[in-house]
């Protein structure tokens, strides 16, 4: 809010509040009907729920520095020269999720592209993708020349809607890339069983899901292939990096080849020049920074774990926050914690001022992803002249059109609010004042919305 926006606000607030009168002793320092200024909203004048800094992120330990400067002092800094950081991080990923097999790449995108590449998604497929995710998975699909088809998201769950991906087969499909978005499990079971009766691949996008499981078993090693992200804000994080997981030797080594420039890679070595290829490598340094960050991903799961069902607990009872709904014996890891806001039970509170009220208390939160299939990139990929001749015209106008059938996931553009994972991580008191804010603001709405008039 500008200042002036905001004085603007302060302004009308105090009017609200005058006609509403709630603070009528206000003048004489002496609270009346028990409200106190601690009970007035912070956006209206009252005292923050929440007063301080939250939990930093990324940290970082001194006691891991040494591992790095033994990468430096080798000089073995890339994955062609024999330093053992990338395959000793390969190795305890993949045990650590249960897969048998790692990749470590250079991004969570370089890791969907490779992933898709290897299980055959070409120029002139479609893969099936959740709307509701970062828009790196999208652009995974059309650096291959592949189209972005939209399934729609469950607004109980915020992920893909299982029933809502069979209609959008062609016989183009290849695949189908669901994103265990905020760390909460897709439903893989009807995804599985889709994928299986028309013979599609499936590549998890896992990139923000790390530890998170579905029926006993780590996201990421559910279908083909599954994909992960290391970027600064990831739970485990090396600046940039990624991963790809899977059970197949064969697609795990086709992977490390095209990753490698084509180069010979697992069970491919002694084929000079089998394959094409890029240079989507790790580095050993990032890979020394993962490895010290294991145990401490693990602890902090726990915790965010914890602290996400505390919330849960708090926020469900609330009038106008629905809180989200996992699939069956399954664990979430909160990258953001998403829950939705229904303006009418908040007196017509908008959203944006719900998170600015919430912001006003001390709790940093935002909206979550927009409907970015209006922003202009899969307008500029269909009029691309590649696309135009890879899709027929016909194809090309209806995939534009469908975008307006996307009905739950617009519902779940315009209705979620989120929290950022390091506020999990908080002491558990201050867990509490997030739901001590919601419902202040609950408290408060009709004040909070004359103000806003
Ligand atoms: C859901 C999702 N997919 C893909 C990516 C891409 O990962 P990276 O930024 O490492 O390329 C991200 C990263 O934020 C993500 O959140």
């Amino acid at each position: 809010m500008s200042t002036q926006n905001r004085r603007h606000f302060l302004g009308t607030a105090a009017a609200a509040l005058a006609g509403a009168s709630l603070f009528p002793g206000r003048a004489a320092g002496r609270p009346i009907l028990g409200r106190t200024p601690a009970d007035l909203p912070a956006l209206l004048g009252g005292i923050p729920v929440h007063k301080g800094a939250w939990p930093k992120w990324p940290e970082w330990r001194q006691a891991w520095e040494p591992s790095i400067l033994n990468v430096l002092r080798s000089g073995r800094w890339y994955r062609g020269e024999p330093g053992d950081q990338i395959p000793r991080f390969e190795e305890a990923y993949a045990k650590l999720l249960g897969a048998k097999r790692c990749l470590a790449t250079a991004s969570g995108t370089t890791a969907l592209y490779v992933a898709m590449h290897v299980l055959d998604v070409d120029a002139g497929d479609e893969v099936i993708v959740s709307p509701f995710t970062f828009i790196a998975s999208y652009n995974a699909i059309l650096m291959l020349k592949a189209l972005p088809v939209l399934a729609d998201t469950d607004p109980a769950t915020l992920t893909i809607d299982p029933a809502s991906i069979e209609s959008r087969i062609t016989d183009r499909t290849r695949a189908i890339m669901p994103v265990h978005i905020s760390g909460m499990p897709c439903d893989m079971d009807p995804i599985m069983a889709v994928a299986a009766r028309h013979r599609l691949r499936v590549v998890e996008d896992a990139c923000q899901a790390w530890l998170a499981e579905y029926k006993g078993r780590k996201c990421g090693t559910i279908g083909d292939l599954g994909c992960f992200s290391f970027q600064n804000s990831k739970h485990l994080p090396s600046g940039e990096g990624g991963a790809i997981t899977g059970n197949s030797d064969d697609l795990i080594d086709r992977a490390g080849s095209f990753h490698d420039c084509g180069r010979p890679y697992g069970g491919f070595k002694g084929k000079p020049n089998f394959t094409r290829g890029g240079n989507f490598r790790i580095q050993h340094f990032q890979a020394a920074m993962l490895l010290q960050q294991l145990d401490k991903l693990v602890t902090d799961t726990a915790r965010r774990r914890e602290h996400a069902s505390r919330l849960t607990s708090a926020l469900q009872d609330i009038p106008g926050i629905r809180t989200v709904r996992l699939p069956q014996n399954s664990t979430a890891v909160w990258h953001l914690y998403p829950f939705r806001y229904d303006a009418e039970k908040f007196e017509g509170l908008s959203r944006a001022t719900f998170i600015k009220a919430m912001r006003a208390e001390g709790i940093p939160c935002s909206t979550g992803y927009q409907e970015q299939y209006f922003d202009g990139l899969l307008d500029e990929t269909i009029a691309s002249r590649g696309f135009k001749r890879l899709f027929s015209e016909r194809r090309l106008k209806e995939y534009r059109d469908s975008f307006n059938e996307l009905k739950g996931n617009r519902e779940v553009c315009a209705t979620t609010v989120a929290i950022g994972q390091n506020m999990l991580l908080a002491e558990r008191a201050e867990i509490d004042q997030i739901a001590a804010a919601v419902q202040k603001i609950q408290a408060n709405a009709g004040a909070l919305k004359k103000a806003e008039s």
